[in-house]
């Protein structure tokens, strides 16, 4: 929307005439590019530098911040952009404690002759102009000064919600290094903040925050295998860490419009002889659909292509990536070498995989050459068992003409599922404010209210997904349990019929069988679909419904997971849990066969499907079943077992809309005799337990707070993080409690539910869910006690349903009821409070007045209360 063209001033001088004046760099590392991209930010910078040919667009950002740190007076940069000094700057920092370092080392611009150091946590908070993508550049030089050695500092720095570099170290003195981040900025503040380690220090040389248009990033790419569409790019931050002009030469920020820098592919090259270079005139290229902003005329004015036509071998690429995150390929094309169209056709592959088939480039362009065209891939980190591999090569044509091209890669890690671009973990950021929150979770919500982009968890990734949209994970296990149905393709079907299941182990399946079962797993009974394989509907024995996951062959890390797991899940039997029916690893084959659940997840019914609503006694029969699911979980199995994933997507219901717990993936069992396990926090946002997420130790008490977060969707019918709405109403359990707090609850609940909810059941309900929501674990009850409360609220509705109805036939049962409901409301019960266990419901004070007012003096509560209702 913000694509001005206005010419930059124009500067003069000259830059390098060619690349091999270039040190040679080493790479070796995963962050080569970061060196590399240095090397060449301070030859542009050292060097006088003219600009862009007339004609190349260019495009002013609104945002545009440049801070030179430490520094008293202006550097004198020679592309003449205005950095501004310490001074200057000092209204976007906020720190206890700073100090300003300098050398006079010969260094490749006057950027890196000044540094900030930060003993203790600083912030930088820039305001910005508009929202969107914004580059956010970090120089840093590790100097040595009389007081600090810069190698020594230790330190992680996080953009709001995004934790850019974690225990971040430069082990050399002599280059500068440059990381360069494109950010998704929807809150009007970004927040930079420098988090020194223990006895450590951080530092910086330079900041860059600079606005890019927003047609640089679109929503939607392709996934690489199996390919399919991705959507959803716009909620991930990205590191750069490759940018590459394939047989071109270096472009400096100076010329590209968007101030990046693109080095050459020879280093990269595997089979040298394989390829060769091709270039054309940069007035040649004919923008269409792709500006200059995607990359400039230099891009794609030069290739790298296949060296030898006739032999017709693969041109390939090999570059070092994190393994631990998942990449964004952006593959840039133009044909400047066909002599007419149609004449190129070839496959690209992304580290073996087929990423694109037969590539048409004149067709994509329109039939006209020299139009750039290009591609975004997601490559999941799955699959950099080696490193990152990219391929083109000819297509199976044997016309003995064909060719390949590429011109221009950029490589993007892309942020986590925690908001991270380096570790595991996610900043801690506390919103536009900085006021310190009740609760990561809360807090990260508002992050993401104001759209910071979402990566997050994938839960928030489904919402904006197909229905059935899986659950993501990396690991095998994430995908044994979760079904997600697509209640387009449902049929009805019998569903009950489990006469001939075996048990224990579960039955062993034949390939055959569940060929037969799956209609040779054809698409069309397909009601699900996740990264590791798809979900079919399957017809067993005669009319059994059956659902039929089948893990992709080639995922081979799965296998022995594959197999705990169904040790594991064979174990657990209950009916409130989904059960596993059996298993096939014929042909190596991963195939997991569950219940069917014909009703789908809770959540469908509670909002997002326009399937009629639950009434709330179906409601509260639904969270008692899954309440029940966990407490068996949870005590039901010698160690005890924390599902870690509670929520509403995973909580199904069958044809009678029993509910059940389903995707144990994430579960850990308890070591036994301790009452936590220490692991990398997973989970689902907006039911994450805030305690978890900072000590990552995980309790069932976990547990209890996301089914907090379900207990508050049941009742006011909206997901547990909604970005799309006003800050403050973001995070469900932070909103609702606001109006509980406030006494005002009906107001924020499912209009379906007004007319029909009894006050005091869901008075009951709220209190328990607010209990589950305890900041501190050893505050919430245990699932037996939730289980408790609901049983009451439950006890509750139907009584008050019972009086309504009776009410228009007689006046005596009114009277009952009534009666029930005054007991209710005037008889203080809440296990919670007393954390009574449910196993012990005599000693409850509350329940020993119930018992007084009824009549049959040895039954608990519930049975009295039925009686009451006269059944
Ligand atoms: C950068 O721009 C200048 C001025 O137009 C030009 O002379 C130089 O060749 C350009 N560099 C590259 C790599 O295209
Ligand atoms: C620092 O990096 C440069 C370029 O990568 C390299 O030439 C030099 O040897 C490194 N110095 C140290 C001390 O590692
Ligand atoms: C090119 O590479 C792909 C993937 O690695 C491979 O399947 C294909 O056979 C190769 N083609 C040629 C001609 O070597
Ligand atoms: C937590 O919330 C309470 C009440 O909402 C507030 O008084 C308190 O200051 C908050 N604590 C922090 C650390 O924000
Ligand atoms: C990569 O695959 C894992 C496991 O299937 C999944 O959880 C994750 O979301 C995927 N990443 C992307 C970007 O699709
Ligand atoms: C299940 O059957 C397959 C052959 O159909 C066999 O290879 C496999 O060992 C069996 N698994 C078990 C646990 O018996
Ligand atoms: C899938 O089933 C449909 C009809 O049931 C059939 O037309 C189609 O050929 C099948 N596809 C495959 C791949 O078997």
């Amino acid at each position: 929307m913000e694509v001005e063209k206005k010419p930059r001033k124009p500067e003069t001088g000259h830059f390098l005439s060619s690349i091999s004046s270039l040190p040679s760099p080493p790479f070796s590392s995963s962050s080569s590019m970061t060196i590399l991209l240095v090397l060449f930010f301070h030859v542009f910078v050292s060097c006088p530098v003219s600009v862009v040919a007339a004609g190349v667009a260019s495009f002013t950002p609104k945002d545009n911040i440049l801070i030179d740190c430490g520094a008293n007076s202006k550097p004198d940069v020679p592309d003449g952009r205005a950095f501004k000094t310490d001074q200057e700057a000092s209204g976007y920092l906020k720190t206890k404690n700073d100090v300003q370092v300098s050398v006079s080392a010969i260094v490749s611009s006057p950027i890196y002759l000044n540094a900030k150091v930060f003993p203790e946590e600083a912030t930088y908070s820039f305001t910005l102009k508009r929202p969107g993508y914004h580059w956010v550049r970090l120089h840093f030089f590790a100097m040595k000064d009389k007081q600090y050695d810069l190698q020594q500092a230790t330190f992680s720095v996080s953009a709001n919600r995004y934790a850019l570099l974690h225990n971040f170290k430069i082990n050399n003195d002599s280059v500068p290094v440059l990381k360069e981040y494109l950010l998704n900025m929807n809150d009007p503040t970004l927040t930079l903040k420098f988090e020194p380690m223990k006895n450590s220090f951080a530092f910086i040389n330079a900041i860059e925050v600079v606005s890019v248009p927003d047609s640089l990033l679109t929503d939607e790419g392709t996934s690489l295998y199996p390919v399919n569409k991705f959507s959803g790019l716009t909620k991930h931050g990205y590191q750069v860490v490759y940018r590459v002009n394939m047989g071109g030469p270096l472009i400096t920020s100076n010329n590209d419009t968007l101030g990046r820098t693109w080095i050459p592919d020879v280093d990269y090259l595997e089979e040298k002889n394989s390829a060769k270079e091709a270039s054309t005139s940069v007035n040649s290229i004919i923008y269409t659909t792709v500006t200059p902003s995607i990359a400039p005329a230099t891009v794609y004015s030069t290739l790298t292509e296949m060296s030898d036509i006739s032999t017709a071998a693969n041109v390939s690429w090999k570059f070092n990536v994190d393994k631990s995150f998942d990449y964004l390929l952006r593959l840039h094309f133009c044909d400047i070498v066909s002599k007419s169209i149609n004449e190129l056709y070839f496959n690209v592959y992304v580290n073996g995989k087929m990423a694109i088939s037969g590539l048409d480039l004149s067709a994509l362009a329109g039939y006209r050459l020299a139009v750039p065209y290009y591609k975004d891939i997601v490559v999941n980190s799955s699959l950099f068992s080696d490193g990152l591999k990219v391929q083109i090569g000819p297509t199976n044509q044997d016309s003995g003409k064909s060719n390949a091209i590429l011109n221009g890669l950029e490589v993007m890690k892309m942020s986590n599922s925690a908001g991270s671009l380096d570790g595991e973990f996610g900043a801690e950021y506390s919103g536009e404010s900085g006021v310190s929150h009740n609760g990561t979770v809360v807090v990260i919500g508002i992050a993401m209210a104001l759209g910071a982009s979402l990566g997050l968890f994938a839960m928030i990734y489904k919402w904006k997904k197909r229905p059935q949209g899986w659950q993501k994970s990396h690991s095998f296990s994430s995908w044994l349990l979760p079904l997600q149905v697509d209640h387009s393709v449902l049929s009805k079907g019998s569903g009950s019929q489990k006469s001939n299941l075996c048990t224990g182990l579960g039955r062993n399946f034949t390939l055959a069988e569940l060929q037969e079962a799956t209609k040779n797993f054809n698409s069309s009974v397909i009601i699900g679909v996740g990264g590791f394989g798809n979900v079919y509907l399957g017809t067993i024995d005669e009319g059994t419904q059956v659902a039929v996951k089948r893990g992709n062959p080639q995922s081979e890390q799965g296998v022995t997971e594959f197999h705990t797991e169904i040790q594991m899940l064979s174990k657990l039997r209950h009916r409130h849990l989904v059960s596993l029916i059996g298993y096939c690893n014929e042909n190596s084959e991963m195939i997991l066969v569950y219940e069917y659940m014909s009703n789908g997840p809770f959540r469908d019914h509670l909002y997002g499907k326009n399937l009629p609503p639950l009434s709330w006694k179906q409601r509260l029969q639904i969270c008692i079943g899954a309440a029940r699911g966990l407490h068996y979980l949870h005590t039901g199995t010698a160690q005890g077992i924390i599902h870690r994933d509670v929520k509403t997507t995973n909580i199904l219901l069958d044809d009678a809309f029993v509910a059940k717990v389903a995707d144990f993936g994430l579960s850990k069992d308890t070591p036994m005799g301790q009452t936590h396990v220490s692991t990398a926090v997973k989970g689902s946002f907006g039911y994450l337990d805030p305690e978890y997420f900072r000590s990552q130790q995980l309790t069932e008490k976990s547990d209890v707070y996301s089914f907090g977060v379900v207990l508050l969707e049941s009742l006011c019918a909206r997901p547990a993080i909604n970005p799309q709405l006003p800050r403050e109403q973001v995070n469900l359990a932070d909103w609702a409690m606001q109006w509980k707090r406030k006494d005002l609850l009906e107001k924020v609940i499912d209009p379906h539910l007004v007319d029909s909810i009894n006050q005091e059941s869901m008075k009951k309900f709220v209190e328990a869910a607010e209990k589950c929501l305890a900041e501190s674990g050893v505050d919430r009850p245990s699932m037996g006690d939730v289980l408790w409360n609901l049983e009451y609220a439950l006890q509750l509705q139907e009584a008050f349903t019972e009086g309504k109805m009776d009410d228009t036939k007689s006046s005596d049962a009114s009277a009952a009821s009534q009666l029930s409901i005054v007991v209710a409301s005037a008889t203080p019960i809440n296990p919670i409070d007393n954390n009574h266990p449910v196993s012990n419901p005599e000693d409850n004070k509350g329940l020993a007045e119930v018992h007084a007012i009824g009549d049959h003096s040895e039954t608990a509560m519930f049975a009295q209360f039925q009686s009451l209702n006269g059944r």
